[in-house]
């Protein structure tokens, strides 16, 4: 089989050519494919399937989601999902196994870096069925940054924990591939090997110009301010920063996500 050949067909092509879609248009998807790309999710490599997904279609209740986070184009999407961690569930159906199980002990990190990776996996399988179909998708962290605020608008249970938003629908939009970092920061043959700072910089200025050359922020967040400074400014310690990962650190801690 060729590599070169393959790039171009069926799957693969679609993996290669994904970019996240942020605008929609009003075409509407159905019960039916929103049942088939959450089967598809499911279909993903699992250990506890510690995971549960919200459609929100009232429209009462995504203004809810609105009033938490204020407007966001994809939030328009006319399938609009909920990811969240079921360690709920997960801690009910172990309870069932034995009485004495690892989610009621203070100490579980390989549980939960496993529940986490079969989430991040539930929620790849549904990009891909989404390509697959035609719609295209995003994924927002809004949840993830205020857990606690989610939950009560969304009145979920305790250990039911909101993580991230899933938005998926027709794409009216076609931006260009977004930039990666080379293949050869990330695979390793045999041994590993740091990239050097000069290779890092190159990549960072790589990644600024096709940001900025797409316009990505003005267009997506109305702003006017290069990518790579916004994005030093994100991953920047600060005052709210601090408060923020406190507030969302035990918000995790009492509904059973801990490692
Ligand atoms: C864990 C995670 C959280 C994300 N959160 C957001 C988000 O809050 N807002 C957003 O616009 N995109 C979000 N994204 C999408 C990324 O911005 C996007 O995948 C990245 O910029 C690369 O672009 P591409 O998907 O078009 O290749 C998130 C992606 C992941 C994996």
């Amino acid at each position: 089989m060729r590599a070169a050949s393959v790039r171009r067909r069926g799957l693969i092509s679609a993996m290669l050519n994904r970019r996240s879609i942020r605008y929609f248009s009003s075409a509407p998807v159905g019960e039916e494919v929103a049942r088939l790309i959450i089967e598809a999710g499911q279909r993903a490599p699992c250990v506890y399937q510690s995971y549960s997904v919200i459609r929100l279609k009232d429209p009462q209740v995504r203004r809810k989601v609105v009033e938490i986070i204020g407007d966001d184009p994809p939030l328009r999407a006319p399938l609009l999902l909920l990811v969240c961690l079921d360690v709920r569930r997960t801690s009910r159906m172990f309870s069932l196994m034995t009485e004495r199980h690892v989610l009621r002990t203070e100490r579980h990190p390989v549980e939960t870096v496993e529940m986490l990776v079969e989430m991040a996996m539930f929620m790849e399988n549904m990009v891909i069925a989404a390509e697959a179909l035609a719609l295209g998708s995003v994924v927002l962290d809004y949840p993830l940054r205020a857990p606690e605020e989610f939950s009560r608008a969304l009145d979920l249970p305790e250990k039911v924990i909101p993580l991230f938003l899933m938005c998926v629908g027709q794409p009216a939009e076609s931006p260009p591939l977004r930039p990666r970092m080379p293949l050869r920061f990330v695979y390793h043959v045999d041994r590993y090997r740091d990239p050097t700072e000069e290779e890092l910089q190159g990549y960072l200025t790589e990644a600024d110009e096709a940001h900025n050359s797409e316009g990505y922020l003005r267009k997506y967040g109305n702003l006017d301010v290069k990518y790579r400074e916004y994005m030093s400014q994100k991953v920047s310690q600060s005052k709210a920063q601090e408060e923020e990962a406190s507030e969302v650190q035990r918000f995790f801690r009492a509904s059973g996500l801990i490692l």
